[in-house]
This record gives C-alpha cells, sequence and structure tokens, in this order.
C-alpha cells in the first residue's frame, strides 16, 4: 500500500491535481485525499480550487457537480461504476412530469441528482443546507426532488411550508428500519443515537440529532458522551473510530453500506491520475442551467 501512495502523491504533484473524497469512500482513501467531506463542503472546494485536475473520489453525481462548478478543470472519477441509485431514480422527463403536474411551484433540487434534472430547478440543497434553503425562499409551498425522506425532515423542521416530495429515496439509508433502533438504544442506554435524514421518517423520530455526515462526525467530536449509535453510511463510522479512539461508535446496521460508494480503490485513483481517463463531461448549455441551481445554494447565506 505504502508504494501506491507514494506513486499517487508524485503523480498528483506533478499533474496539479487534488483528490476530494466523500466520507463514505474505503477509509484508506483518506491517505491520498487532499480533503474529506460531506457533499456541501466538497462542492465548495470544488468551486475555487486552482488545481488542474480534480480526482474525485465519491460517486458520479458528486463529480459530476465539481465539473459544473469548474468547467475548465478536467475531473476524474476513479470507478465509472459509482452511481448514485436515488439520483438514478429521476430523469429529465420524469422531473419535467413533476413540475407539470405541479405547476409555478419553486422546485428544490437535492445535489443527489443528474445535471439534467439539477437544471431543472430553481436552486439546488444538500442534506446539510436543505432546511436553510428552503426557508431561504420565503415561500408555502415548495417542490423538493429527487429525496422524499429528505423532503419529510425538511417538512418536519418547517411546518409553515408545504412541501411536495418526488417519491425517490436511498435505499442504503431505508435499510435501517425501526425496531433495530429501539432495540439499540436498549442495549446502549447512555449513547447518543445519530441519523441521516436521508433515513426514514419513522426511523429520524428516534434521533437525538439529524444531520448531514459532516454534521454527524461534528456532533460526535464536540459531545462529551462516550458512546454513539450511527444511523448513517459505514464510512462514517470508519472514520470517527480512527479519529476519535477514546469514544465507541457503532454502527446501528451492518447493512448500512452504500456498495456504489465502495467501487473507488487506490488503484483506481493511480489508474486515472496516470492515464487521464474516466473523465467526467457536461455538455455546456446543460452546464450553465445547473450551474444557476447550484450557485444559488452556494451563494445562499445560511446562519
Ligand atoms: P452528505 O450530504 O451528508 O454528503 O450525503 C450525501 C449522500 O449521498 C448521503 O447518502
Ligand atoms: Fe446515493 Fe444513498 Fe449511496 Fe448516498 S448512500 S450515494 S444517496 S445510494
Amino acid at each position: 500500500m505504502h508504494e501506491i501512495i507514494e506513486k499517487i502523491n508524485k503523480l498528483k504533484k506533478e499533474r496539479k491535481a487534488i483528490i476530494l473524497a466523500h466520507c463514505y469512500q474505503n477509509v484508506e482513501i483518506d491517505l491520498v485525499a487532499d480533503y474529506v467531506g460531506d457533499s456541501l463542503g466538497l462542492s465548495k472546494i470544488a468551486a475555487k480550487t486552482d488545481a488542474e485536475i480534480i480526482v474525485f473520489a465519491g460517486v458520479y453525481f458528486m463529480a459530476e457537480t465539481a465539473k459544473i462548478l469548474s468547467p475548465n478543470k478536467k475531473v476524474l472519477l476513479p470507478n465509472m461504476n459509482s452511481g448514485c441509485q436515488m439520483a438514478q431514480m429521476i430523469d429529465l422527463a420524469r422531473m419535467q412530469e413533476f413540475k407539470a403536474q405541479h405547476p409555478n411551484i419553486p422546485v428544490v433540487c437535492y445535489v443527489n441528482s443528474t445535471a439534467e434534472v439539477k437544471a431543472q430547478a430553481d436552486i439546488c440543497c444538500t442534506s446539510s443546507n436543505a432546511v436553510d434553503i428552503v426557508r431561504s425562499l420565503g415561500v408555502k409551498k415548495v417542490l423538493f426532488a429527487p429525496d422524499c425522506y429528505l423532503g419529510s425532515w425538511v417538512a418536519k423542521k418547517l411546518p409553515d411550508v408545504e412541501i411536495i416530495s418526488y417519491n425517490g429515496f436511498c435505499p442504503t439509508h431505508l435499510r435501517l428500519v425501526p425496531d433495530e433502533v429501539k432495540k439499540m438504544r436498549i442495549l446502549y442506554p447512555d449513547a447518543a443515537v445519530l441519523m441521516h435524514p436521508e433515513c426514514h421518517q419513522e426511523v429520524v423520530k428516534l434521533a437525538d440529532f439529524v444531520g448531514s455526515t459532516t454534521q454527524i462526525m461534528q456532533y460526535c467530536e464536540r459531545s462529551k458522551k462516550k458512546t454513539f449509535l450511527i444511523g448513517t453510511e459505514k464510512g462514517v463510522v470508519d472514520r470517527l473510530s480512527r479519529d476519535f479512539p477514546e469514544k465507541e461508535f457503532i454502527l446501528i446496521s451492518d447493512r448500512l453500506v452504500c456498495h456504489n460508494m465502495k467501487y473507488n480503490t487506490l488503484e483506481d485513483i493511480l489508474y486515472v491520475l496516470e492515464t487521464g481517463e474516466n473523465e467526467v463531461f457536461v455538455e455546456e448549455n446543460l452546464r450553465k442551467l445547473a450551474y444557476g441551481a447550484i450557485e444559488r445554494m452556494v451563494a445562499t447565506k445560511v446562519n
């Protein structure tokens, strides 16, 4: 492993590349990553980096978002099998149909979506800012796509806004069921329970804290508690256990693994740096439209 890391680091310098990694990636990717974080944090870095190449260790929509924000950079996805199942649940035709069924309502699009779908939205959001973004619109009704569970979470936090959600979901987070959480609470009565808002609303109800991957990690860092039950993808537990060995982090269900996120390997990263293959492209007119929705999100001031 040492040898491959050295090769990647050498090529990174030669090619003026940076490596961005989502915190659901295989944990060894962090050994070469310049930044590790959630979708929002990584998008912000992709927007302002002066690197010439961005290697995005994440799923396709994340690399595509980086390309939309930084069109003059070469964006490489280490393994092209890394797609997000939720993003694939809605395409352009379905998004248009959804809008046609509910005309003249502002459309908020979760970044876990394709460029074509983002291009149909007024503004994007991520799991860390969805509530703030919807609140910032100051309207009584919004269309929300594709994740109906993130939509339910926003609706719960903003009872004065009617959220009409598309029926997409994350198959990984939906594997968690309320009984598993209740059983774990009995086994670990002193633990804090943390959930990602992509979980089912009946599961989210049982949490002490709900947030994006980075927000969950920050909560654990700051908390005085010693034990944490984690309701999001395994990569978060791997990183927390590594970074805070004095605390205990337990994945609520061992089925909380996003296999699509795990395709990218160190070998794949070396390969794309060596060959420049697996480049992500977005057609320019489409890019400009999708950029508008992402840029409005990035520019929105949130508390
Ligand atoms: P974050 O917004 O927390 O990065 O989550 C992205 C994701 O794909 C969750 O499943
Ligand atoms: Fe997509 Fe779910 Fe995997 Fe996140 S965890 S990348 S939403 S399939």
